[in-house]
């Protein structure tokens, strides 16, 4: 028997994606994102979020059928993200999944959007070996995740604790007078830059952290170094090398990132790395990573970048994990979680 169609949407942050999955075929992946306009208040706003993805969900729901030929019909399963994420945007895309599961009489399964991050690289790259590390970067989250199975059994080693990666870069692209966000800006300048030229705090590495923080992150102190860095130059009436900084700062984040996640690769005996999240853009992380898995014989994945950012197929391939797990579907009354905690696969 065919493996089942199953409808994917995802609506956590900023981007309203809509996918279709059978197995882990993609056969269409429709993305409509509100990014411009929040580009221009210099963060996401929620309710302008909210508000943007109300009016794009039927459209890109239509698109995405439409491109991939198929009728609503056809569907046997929707998926859809139930946290974690901003309340307002995650209840709009759960009551359209709620809403085509009842219309369709269609099973529901409500799913985990950090998990989705690391499941979509099995569109890509085939299934994931009996135990993978995913290492999760974006504006929103860093998280180490070792997992044994994507349906069924996640175990998080450890997060950030305040800052994640791609914000520390954005709030460092402000302090530096980048656009927002500043994370493409501050890639783009630090390959011009010598990423030895400064030597910023690499957190949570000291031995004291080791029983505690193995695994952990942090990044709001190497940004607060920088500040105080380009502070003291600007009262100093010295020109700020935004390249050398640029680049010792995107060092740091890598330095710190690919050191845990290999690390703990080797004490959980792991093979296979999966890099996902939209922060898995920087170049500086992907050099690093390349140059320190190869080394350590660690086998790395990274799907292309429009399947790292916030998509409707990492939805829709989760979604598929779960149903070929024979998982029951969720209830229609399951509520949406910002903080859905990272061991809860589905609701
Ligand atoms: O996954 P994503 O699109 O949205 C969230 O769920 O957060 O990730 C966007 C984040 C932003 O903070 C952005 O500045 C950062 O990833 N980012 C980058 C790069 N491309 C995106 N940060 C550093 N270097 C990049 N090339
Ligand atoms: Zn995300």
């Amino acid at each position: 028997m065919a493996d089942p169609l199953v409808l994917g949407i995802e609506t956590s942050c900023d981007e309203t994606g809509v996918a279709l999955v059978r197995g882990n075929d993609l056969l269409v992946d429709a993305v409509a994102s509100s990014m411009e306009e929040h580009a221009r208040y210099g963060g996401i706003i929620p309710e302008v979020a909210s508000r943007a993805h109300l009016e794009a969900m039927i459209p890109t729901i239509q698109k995405a059928l439409g491109e991939a030929d198929v009728d609503l019909s056809e569907v046997d399963a929707i998926a859809v993200t139930a946290g974690p994420g901003l309340v307002g945007p995650l209840t709009i895309g759960a009551s359209a999944a709620k809403a085509l599961s009842i219309g369709l009489n269609k099973p529901l399964y409500g799913v985990n959007h950090v998990i989705g991050h690391a499941c979509v690289d099995q569109l890509v790259d085939g299934p994931l070996p009996e135990r993978a590390m995913a290492l999760v970067v974006s504006g929103g989250h860093s998280s180490l995740l070792l997992v044994d199975d994507i349906a069924t059994d996640v175990t998080e080693l450890g997060s950030t604790l305040d800052d994640a990666a791609g914000e520390a870069f954005d709030k460092v692209g402000r302090l530096l007078g980048l656009p927002y966000p500043g994370g493409p800006h501050i890639d783009r300048l630090a390959r011009e830059g010598d990423p030895t030229a400064i030597r910023f705090p690499r957190g949570l590495t000291a031995a004291k952290d080791q029983a505690k923080h193995a695994y952990d992150f942090s990044f709001s102190g190497l940004k607060t170094a920088v500040a105080r860095w380009v502070e003291a130059r600007t009262d100093a009436g010295q020109e700020i090398p935004v390249h050398d900084v640029a680049a010792s700062f995107a060092e740091a984040v890598a330095d710190v990132l690919t050191a845990k996640t290999i690390a703990a690769c080797h004490k959980h005996g792991v093979e296979t790395l999966v890099v996902g999240g939209g922060f898995s853009a920087n170049s500086q992380l992907r050099e690093m990573a390349a140059k320190r898995c190869a080394e350590a014989g660690i086998d790395l994945r990274i799907p292309p970048i429009r399947y790292c950012t916030d998509n409707g197929a990492m939805i829709a391939a989760l979604g598929s994990a779960v149903v070929r797990a024979g998982l029951a579907p969720s209830n229609l009354d399951i509520p949406v979680d910002s903080s859905m905690p990272l061991t809860t696969i589905t609701v």
